[in-house]
């Protein structure tokens, strides 16, 4: 069964509410959604898996710990998950990008497939899937079904704000994969946006309405 987990670090929701914020910005709002990925990233990673090393510190030989062989791929989904990639790759900076391109048709709110190039070992790694928001959740179990079809066995999401209906569906779909988000709202709105949300994450991003 799908781990749900809500990371309420006060700096991540004090960042979160910033990004909420109809009066940030387009930069400033890039340079938060970046940020609050990067903390989340701290606890999405807790359980990787580390193996010991010896290593020489300046004073002698010692036994210590790093990341076991198993690599890390950071998959967004096109287009506003590129915007959490920043983030997450500073901290893992060997981690491959994949690409899933997927855009949520405004009549029928189901998603629509346009992209997708992914690490060709995707199967060897831990794969964290991103995307800002999780809202019918249809986009983010599309995405997990094409990576599981080209291979992937260890996947995560990670997402800034879900609907209560979002984490459902994804857990329902997907019960191996845990789901780790920041805030959970109340509900969507007739429209499939999240109330009360941030608005459109992508056009928030990029600038583009
Ligand atoms: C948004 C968001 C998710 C999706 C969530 O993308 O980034 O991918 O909607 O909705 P769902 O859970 O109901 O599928 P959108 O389709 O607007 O594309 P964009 O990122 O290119 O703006
Ligand atoms: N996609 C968004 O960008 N925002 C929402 O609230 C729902 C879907």
């Amino acid at each position: 069964m799908s781990k749900v987990t809500q990371i309420a670090h006060p700096l991540i929701l004090h960042k979160l509410s910033l990004i909420r914020d109809k009066n940030t910005g387009s930069k400033d709002f890039k340079e938060l959604v970046e940020e609050v990925a990067m903390l989340m990233a701290y606890e999405v990673t807790r359980d990787l898996q580390l193996e010991e090393v010896e290593i020489e510190t300046p004073i002698c030989k010692t036994k210590c710990k790093m990341l076991a062989g198993k690599k890390v791929a950071i998959v967004p989904i096109l287009r506003a998950g590129l915007g959490m990639v920043g983030g997450i790759i500073k901290l893992i900076p060997a981690a491959k990008i994949g690409h899933i391109g997927l855009y949520r048709d405004e009549e029928t709110l189901k998603p629509v497939e346009y992209f997708c190039k992914l690490p060709q070992d995707i199967g060897d790694r831990d794969v964290i899937v991103t995307d800002p928001m999780l809202a019918t959740g249809g986009s983010a179990t599309d995405a997990i079904t094409l990576l599981k079809q080209r291979g992937a066995k260890h996947i995560r999401l990670m997402c800034l704000i879900a609907a209560p209906e979002g984490i459902d569906a994804v857990v329902k779909a997907h019960p191996d994969v845990d789901v780790y988000v920041a805030g959970i709202d109340e509900k969507l709105n007739e429209k499939g946006y999240i109330v009360p949300g941030l608005g459109d994450a992508g056009d928030r991003l990029f600038g583009t309405k």
